[in-house]
């Protein structure tokens, strides 16, 4: 009999000649289970996206109540649709004043597209302005705008434009300028390993943003929604961007993006041309229930606030000769290893024992340590117990 895996490698297009081939019936909470019933801890939260966990009750249960109104009514912008109201209403009810209008999409790709073209729109200007290793999405735009060569260049031409500075030189800011349109940056850096800022970094380029009439777009997209130890990283930067992109964990598993700005700024949307950004599926009903729901249980169930402790603690627990060296910031951990092989190794054996992990898109020999937020002190200390016995056995 043909089975999944052949019909999975022979009818879905593959992206690397060594997918993972995990085959999962069920996941819940922190953890996937497989055809075979074998348990996994998920320690990357299907990269940033379940921070409330797989399956989260109070999810599960707002979408069932919205697949007995409607799935689907009209394009992006033109019914008034609860969902997508209750969602943005308690969006911004979370952000600084200013962050005030949302606009609903897909995925965080696409955030990144409405965010540089909302931003070329309302200045006027094209350059735009990006960070090495850098990573964006992978549509045009946001190609466009990702600070790796390797992964860009066989994709040229690209949109015309983008200029690329260091991350944390703040030398390279006198870069930005009256002929650009916006700066974007992920307040720390996700794909290029767990990269800080370093202090008052991005205080420096708010200042000259400000003073040049540039936007300042963060991409939130990995950082936001708790992963960090504050809802939104920006917060412990003492910033405030002009757009906000989300996607990721907002939607509590489903798919959903959003970019927000203020009122005055997303208006210029509606003209020169009308609808300037057009999406059929953005702010699905279904999504935009579940993202109400995760984000009022992330509020009322007090995870974000519990995170720094859960650092603290796989920063107590992962001590072993061969980490180098346990970087990041709340629950968004790279762990650096000698190597790829070491990594790959690792990663195999720690497969084996019944955990997921991850390397970085631009950091091959550090892993990926990002857990549900809703992970407990005994997972914790079971999950960093069998990666101290893996790094043992590599
Ligand atoms: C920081 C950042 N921005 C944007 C994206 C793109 O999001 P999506 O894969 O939903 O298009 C990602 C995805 O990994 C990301 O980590």
């Amino acid at each position: 009999m043909i089975n999944e895996r052949s019909l999975f490698l022979d009818y879905l297009a593959q992206t690397s000649d060594s997918p993972l081939m995990l085959e999962i019936e069920k996941a819940e909470g922190v953890f996937l289970f497989d055809i075979q019933g074998k348990k996994y801890f998920d320690l990357i939260s299907g990269i940033s996206v379940s921070n409330m966990g797989h399956r989260h009750p109070k999810v599960i249960r707002a979408i069932s109540d919205q697949l007995d109104k409607y799935l689907y009514l009209m394009v992006y912008g033109e019914y008034v649709q609860s969902p997508q109201v209750k969602f943005a209403n308690l969006l911004a009810e979370q952000l600084p004043p200013v962050l005030n209008n949302t606009y609903l999409v897909n995925s965080g790709s696409e955030a990144v597209e409405g965010a540089l073209k909302l931003a070329k729109r309302y200045t006027g200007r094209s350059e735009i302005v990006a960070f090495n290793n850098a990573y964006h999405g992978s549509t045009y735009g946001a190609l466009s705008v990702m600070g790796n060569e390797e992964f860009k260049n066989s994709f040229r031409p690209l949109v015309p434009g983008a200029r690329f500075l260091e991350f944390g030189n703040f030398k390279d800011l006198d870069q930005i300028s009256e002929h650009t349109a916006c700066v974007i940056i992920e307040p720390i850096q996700g794909e290029a390993g767990i990269v800080l800022p370093p202090k008052n970094y991005l205080k420096a380029i708010r200042d000259k943003c400000t003073e040049t009439g540039t936007l300042l777009i963060l991409d939130e997209i990995q950082t936001g929604f708790g992963r960090t130890g504050t809802l939104f990283a920006f917060e412990q930067f003492d910033i405030v961007p002009d757009i906000i992109c989300f996607a990721k964990g907002i939607g509590g598993g489903m798919p959903i993006g959003a970019f927000v700005s203020s009122r005055e700024i997303m208006s210029v949307f509606k003209t020169d041309p009308v609808l300037g950004h057009i999406t059929t599926f953005g702010g699905h009903p279904v999504s935009c229930a579940a993202a109400f729901a995760n984000l009022q249980a992330l509020l009322e169930e007090g995870w974000v606030d519990q995170v720094f402790a859960k650092e603290d603690l796989f920063r107590k627990l992962l001590v072993h000769k061969k980490i180098k060296k346990l970087r990041g910031k709340g629950l968004f951990l790279a762990m650096d290893m000698r190597d790829n092989k070491q990594v790959q190794d690792l990663i195999k054996i720690l497969l084996d024992k019944g955990i997921i992990v991850d390397w970085f898109l631009f950091k091959d020999d550090s892993i990926r340590i990002a857990p549900p937020l809703i992970i407990t002190i005994k997972q914790i200390e079971e999950a960093c117990q069998l990666i101290i016995e893996a790094l043992d056995q590599i």
